[in-house]
């Protein structure tokens, strides 16, 4: 582990999509490519910190120098979020979808004359609120993203008082941001210090400066 301001410090970082099955060869995802998450795994562990890196099936590999996790669905995901704590910090940078298949198919669904498949669905587990919300052993600092389209800094603050965490790191993943997929991030922290824009930079870079942050608020 390298030395430095969050030597000691154990981080939990989500990161990537979740793989919802509709039957085993087909799926429901999301076009999150894991590349905030694991920027911020690895500008975590070279602060020292011990990261465990719970991740989805992402397009970027997972960072040297961290423990990892890697998960299928959203259950699958918080069962690898609670097997991690007790932990000083948890970040959740996964795009987690937030339904899955009820009645996915245990042998893949044939195409028939007779007529299409009916997919049912039930919400997942929300991993930020429950980790926000947990009685006991909540780790110290817990920090959310909040990618929207609209009016972010004002659905992001709200989604900050409803989830229950710390910290909200707010983007805007419009398409003609080209943040969603692309290498560059233009975020607002919205803390109880209130919303902070920072410039548009490199993901690794938004990473950096959090986790310097992450640092600070540690101490
Ligand atoms: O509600 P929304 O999905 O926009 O919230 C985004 C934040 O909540 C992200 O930090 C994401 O990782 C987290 N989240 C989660 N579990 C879910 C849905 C979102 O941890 N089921």
């Amino acid at each position: 582990l390298a030395d430095g301001p969050l030597k000691g410090k154990r981080i939990i970082v989500t990161s990537g999509p979740t793989h919802e099955p509709i039957d085993p060869v087909r799926y429901i995802a999301n076009r999150s490519s894991g590349a905030q998450g694991t920027a911020l795994a690895r500008s975590l562990a070279a602060l020292g910190a011990e990261v465990v890196f719970v991740t989805g099936p992402a397009d970027v590999a997972p960072p040297d120098g961290v423990v990892v996790e890697k998960v299928q669905t959203a259950k699958q995901m918080l069962d690898a979020v609670q097997a991690a704590l007790p932990a000083d910090a948890a970040v959740f940078a996964a795009a987690v979808a937030d339904w899955h298949v009820t009645n996915a198919a245990d042998s893949k669904i044939k195409k028939t004359k007779s007529g299409l498949p009916m997919l049912e669905f039930a919400e997942n587990p929300d991993i930020l609120a429950t980790v926000s919300q947990m009685k006991t052993g909540r780790p110290g600092l817990v920090v959310g993203f909040a990618a929207e389209t609209d009016d972010v800094v004002a659905h992001a603050t709200a989604k900050r008082a409803r989830k229950g965490c710390d910290w909200i790191v707010a983007n805007d993943v419009s398409p003609e941001t080209g943040i969603m997929g692309g290498s560059e991030n233009a975020v607002t922290l919205i803390s109880d210090d209130g919303a902070d824009s920072w410039p548009r930079m490199g993901k690794d870079q938004v990473a950096n400066r959090l986790a310097q942050l992450i640092g600070e608020a540690l101490k």
